[in-house]
């Protein structure tokens, strides 16, 4: 059945029947298609088409989909949810711990190539590495996590694979903390973080790093990597349950569409959907030999927005309530046009962490840093999220600068 709606009540699902408009004046290749995303939709708005026809007979019914409009709000909303909540606090201030975070970032790096190569070799993982590496940043998490946070951000495209897995595993031991872990079963968690794609080492580089679609046979062997990083493991002594869990299931999907066994939501732990998640987290906010990453709190937002599927929605949340909203180390515009970078969680309100002011985006220049308690100074707010590469500045270079 064919029925005409505004643009505006357009959703993922639907299928357009007719545009309305002639094929020059639209962005599609296509007359007549199933819209796959909120992308696709906000394509549509930005084209200044007004209303289409939709079939229901090949796609969803406008009674039976969220709108457009309506997702945004729901998403708009559960963000604003998260943002009443408060983070840990911090024991010293991320400029105190930004340079242990760069050694223990760097050590990270070396333990992980490790474990890769050890696993692509068939030889025993040597835990015990990870599980001092994972205890001394356990140490630097408690001191200020946003230290360790910011570092994250640093990835190199080409270096993915490896620091993926350092992301991973200091995401999940500051997750974990947060959650109330600590002891042997955080150190098992971030253990887990650390060696969770360790099976990817036996996934040849060309098809990692692929910029184009990947072939059916392709995606069938990166599909592999759960379950050929469990063997590895198995093989190797003293891995703790924890870490075999994570490795095997951080693929598995709250709707049971997740990969290898595809398993339902009520057999899969707890460990395994917080992987699932920070897993998902850092591959969406890195530069990637095939696309560009995104900024922190629009991956948050979209995680939001598929956690219906994809993700415990109740562990998402507790993730952004413990990595913020504007993680430490983004860089951020303020309302009055200077860029600055987040130094500290704000412990009453998400959306106002504190920030070092830096450089004016009008003048195009620098300034001396200013610092700025947003939730104390309510002629500052955060407007939005900037790309260092595109304004040719070093956030981290900021936060290193100490506070007087
Ligand atoms: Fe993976």
């Amino acid at each position: 059945m064919l029925k005409k709606i505004s643009v505006e009540r357009l959703a993922p699902g639907m299928y357009v029947h007719d545009l309305g408009v002639a094929w020059a004046d639209h962005p599609f290749t296509l007359n007549r298609f199933k819209l796959k995303s909120e992308d696709q939709v906000a394509e549509l708005m930005a084209a200044g088409l007004q209303a289409v026809y939709i079939d229901t007979d090949k796609g969803d019914d406008v009674h039976d989909a969220p709108t457009a409009a309506d997702v945004r709000a729901e998403v708009d909303a559960r963000m604003r949810d998260v943002a009443n909540e408060s983070p840990p606090p911090m024991r010293i201030t991320v400029s105190e711990e930004i340079r242990n975070a760069r050694i223990l970032y760097q050590r990270a790096g070396t333990v992980v190539r490790d474990v890769m190569r050890d696993g692509r070799l068939g030889k025993a993982v040597q835990v015990e590495n990870v599980a001092g590496l994972v205890d001394d940043i356990t140490q630097s998490v408690v001191r200020n996590s946003g230290a360790l946070l910011a570092m994250l951000r640093l990835k190199n495209k080409d270096d993915y694979t490896f620091m993926h897995c350092v992301s991973v595993g200091t995401l999940m031991v500051t997750f974990g903390r947060a959650l109330g872990l600590s002891g042997e079963a955080l150190r098992q968690a971030g253990i887990g973080g650390f060696v969770h794609d360790v099976g990817k080492t036996l996934v040849p580089d060309a098809i990692l790093n692929k910029a184009g679609k990947l072939s059916e046979g392709e995606f069938l062997l990166i599909k592999r990597h759960p379950a050929e990083g469990h063997a590895i493991l198995l093989k190797s002594s003293n891995v703790g349950a924890a870490p075999l869990d994570i490795t095997l299931h951080h693929h598995e999907r709250m709707d049971g569409k997740g990969y290898p066994e595809k398993l339902p939501a009520d057999r899969i732990s707890q460990l395994a959907r917080m992987a699932a998640i920070v897993d998902v987290y850092d591959a969406i906010t890195s530069d990637r030999p095939y696309h560009k990453g995104i900024a922190p709190t629009e991956a948050l937002r979209k995680m939001l927005e598929w956690c219906n599927g994809h993700f415990d929605e109740t562990l998402l949340r507790q993730f952004i309530r413990c990595i913020g909203i504007y993680p430490t180390g983004t860089l951020v515009r303020l309302s009055n046009g200077w860029l600055a970078v987040v130094t500290e969680q704000n412990t009453s309100v998400l959306l106002k962490p504190a920030v070092r002011a830096f450089y004016c985006s009008t003048a195009r220049g620098p300034i001396a840093p200013v610092e700025i308690d947003l939730a104390r100074e309510p002629d500052y707010r955060i407007v939005a999220d900037e790309s260092p590469e595109q304004w040719g500045v070093d956030p981290m270079h900021f936060l290193e600068v100490t506070r007087h």
